[in-house]
Formats: C-alpha cells, structure tokens, sequence
C-alpha cells in the first residue's frame, strides 16, 4: 500500500471539550504523521461548500450549524493506506456505533457532535486538503518532487 494523505478535523464538540490533545495523542500513537495543521472557525459559506455532498439531506442544516459553533483542527495525515487506516481509527459516524476504543467511541457523543472527521476515499482526501491547506499539501512527501518537505 502507498503513502497517502488525509484530511482530519478536530470538530467543534471536541475542541470546547479540551480534547485536542487527547484525539492528537491517539492520533500520532497510530502512526500518523501531522504534516500541517490549521485552527480556524468555518463561516457558514465554507462549511457549506466543505460539506456539499450532503445539501439536501435531513441532517445537513444540524451538521453546518454544529460546524460554524467554535473552532476546529484540520489537520493533514501522512501513513502508509492514511484514508482507510484513519477511517478505522475514528470509528462509525454514529458514537453509539463506534467500536470500542476508537475516536469516536471516546470522544464523540451523540449526532452530528462525533469529535472527529475523516476523508472517505483518496479522491475526497485530495480535495478537502487542496480546500483548506492547497494543492501542494495534498502529495505525499515521497512523491514530491521539490526541494521543499512539507
Ligand atoms: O463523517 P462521516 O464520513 O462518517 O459521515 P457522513 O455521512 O459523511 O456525514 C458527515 C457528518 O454529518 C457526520 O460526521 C456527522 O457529524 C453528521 N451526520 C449527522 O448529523 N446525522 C447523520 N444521520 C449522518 C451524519
Ligand atoms: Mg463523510
């Protein structure tokens, strides 16, 4: 399997919670390496446009209202198979359905409040990170072919 890139947000739940330090250190205990990271409040506008596959759903005005609350870390991960290794480590969607032991189960509490997000696939990966961090974030440091090694 290949390095990849994927894109986590510490969500605002777990933020006003003191949890960042909680979620990085499990985070970096996995393997992951932070190779960026940015904490920012999304405005309304961008959390629409971040989450714009789920216009139209039930959830989808709870979701960005939940998202613009406070503050959230994005952060890009770098490890061998990223996207589905850290889709593991978070747990399902819902924390009443995460297995034990993952993010989710820890830190998240009920919908849309999940502690957490992560890419689900590395075309999603890909565009996320080139939507807050640019395009160059989203290549693998192995794959770079620049004198730069971030
Ligand atoms: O985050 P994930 O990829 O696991 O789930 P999603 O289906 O892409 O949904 C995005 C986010 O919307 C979730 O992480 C939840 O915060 C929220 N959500 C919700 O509030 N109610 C649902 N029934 C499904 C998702
Ligand atoms: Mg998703």
């Amino acid at each position: 399997m290949a390095i990849q890139r994927t894109l986590t947000l510490i969500k605002p739940d777990a933020y006003k919670a003191g949890n960042i330090g909680n979620i990085t250190a499990m985070i970096e205990e996995n393997g992951f390496k932070i190779v960026h990271a940015l904490l920012f409040k999304f405005t309304e506008k961008s959390a629409k446009q971040f989450y714009s596959e789920h216009e139209g759903k039930p959830f989808f005005d709870g979701l960005l209202q939940f998202t613009v609350s406070d503050k959230v870390l994005a952060m890009v991960l770098e490890k061998e198979n990223a996207v589905a290794d850290f889709r593991k480590l978070m747990g399902a969607t819902d924390p009443a359905k995460a297995e034990p032991g993952t993010i989710r189960a820890k830190y998240g509490t009920a919908l849309p409040k999940n502690a957490v997000h992560g890419s689900d696939k590395e075309s999603s990966a890909k565009k996320e990170i080139t939507y807050i961090f640019g395009e160059f974030a989203s290549i693998p440091s192995n794959e770079k072919n620049h004198a730069k090694e971030y």
